[in-house]
């Protein structure tokens, strides 16, 4: 039995979360999904964003599927939704944020080291009115996420592209200096640094020269968002993020995108590929994995959602996906 933490959130977080439980109780596979209160909807029940029940829960949990947090009406609040996503992926420790962006002729992963650098230094504001976020990255932190990038290019065409900014930054210099010192134990996978500026031009003009992109917290944030601006768009981008034990927290790359929440039309493809990369480090279920990509693949060509120029609703385009998978799958429940 597989038990899911699910965290719908904010915005459309819930619009697609829900739609992705639907998938996942329509699979052939064992599984008991269970909700918790979280982000902004947390805050409002609890004053706390990621409230001890649900911390426990997903501790608990052999996965957590996730919608997304953060509304305007919390911009300038004392407590933001983030602060609870933020705190729930270092109480986890998933480092390793696998961020998927597929298109015609692209196919690149970007690995993004998700619990440290500016996320997670120190903060905040002087007596003289000035700001400041820290970024420090040790050794060790580097050292993990760079062997995971490694180890996942070997599964693929063998290429790494670490980006960093080592012309200004001295964290870049050591995250350049410790990923080049495990070259020697990959002699199979290929190895290149790229600023991350002109990573981030690369990733407009020509993402099919990317294989797996390695990066830090920050850096793979925005470098994320840029990837799946060139492969359809936020709607169809998603995560996980892994540590060394379970459970890893599966999402979509994309916020709850207030300009259209509660309209029913977001896409829930993002959640639903999220869902495949949840059977595939969770479940151990590469097939279904396989065949759920299969029809969200299909769904987008045929019934697309407005943000990729179509009209289907976020529920039509959810059935389209469950009748597919019916179709595949005669016992699909
Ligand atoms: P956003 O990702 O919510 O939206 C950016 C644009 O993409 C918007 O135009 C939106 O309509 C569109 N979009 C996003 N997902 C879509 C989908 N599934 N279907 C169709 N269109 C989609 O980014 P934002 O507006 O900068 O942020 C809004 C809030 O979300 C902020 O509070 C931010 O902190 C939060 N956020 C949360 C997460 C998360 O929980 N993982 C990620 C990013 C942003
Ligand atoms: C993401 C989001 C988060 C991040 C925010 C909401 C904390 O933008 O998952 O990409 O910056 O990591
Ligand atoms: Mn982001």
């Amino acid at each position: 039995m597989l038990r899911v933490a699910s965290l719908p959130g904010d915005g459309i977080g819930p619009e697609v979360c829900d739609a992705a439980v639907r998938v996942l109780a329509a699979l052939p596979i064992d599984v008991a999904v269970e909700e918790h209160s979280f982000g902004g909807h947390a805050i409002r029940e609890h004053g706390d964003p990621l409230p001890e029940e649900t911390l426990a829960a997903c501790r608990a949990a052999d996965a957590v599927l996730m919608g997304a947090v953060g509304l305007p009406e919390f911009d300038g609040a004392p407590v933001r939704p983030e602060q609870g996503l933020i705190r729930l992926r270092g109480e986890l420790d998933v480092y390793a944020n696998l961020r998927p962006a597929r298109a015609d002729g692209i196919d690149l992963l970007i690995v993004r080291e998700l619990v440290g650098g500016l996320y997670f230094g120190a903060s905040g504001r002087r007596a003289d009115g000035s700001a400041f976020d820290t970024c420090e990255y040790s050794p060790a932190q580097i050292e993990r996420i760079a062997r995971r990038a490694f180890e996942l290019a070997r599964d693929r065409r063998s290429f790494v592209t670490s980006v960093d900014k080592a012309n200004v930054l001295e964290t870049s210099r050591l995250w350049r200096e410790v990923v080049s010192g495990l070259a020697d134990e990959y002699p199979d996978v290929r190895l290149e640094h790229m600023l991350v500026d002109n990573a981030g031009l690369q990733l407009v003009l020509d993402p099919s020269q990317f294989d797996v992109i390695l990066t830090e917290n920050t850096f793979g944030d925005i470098l994320s968002d840029v990837a799946a601006g060139s492969c359809g768009g936020l709607g169809v981008a998603a995560s996980a993020s892994l540590g060394d034990r379970p459970p890893g927290i599966f999402e979509p790359v994309h916020g709850t995108a207030p300009d259209i929440a509660g309209q029913g039309i977001a896409n829930p493809a993002a959640a639903f590929r999220s869902v495949a990369l949840l059977l595939r480090h969770a479940a151990g279920e590469q097939d279904l994995a396989d065949e759920l990509e299969q029809a969200v693949d299909a769904t987008l060509l045929s019934n697309p959602t407005r943000d990729l120029g179509g009209s289907a609703t976020t529920i039509e385009s959810t059935d389209s996906v469950l009748d597919r998978l019916a179709a595949k799958t005669p016992d699909a429940r």
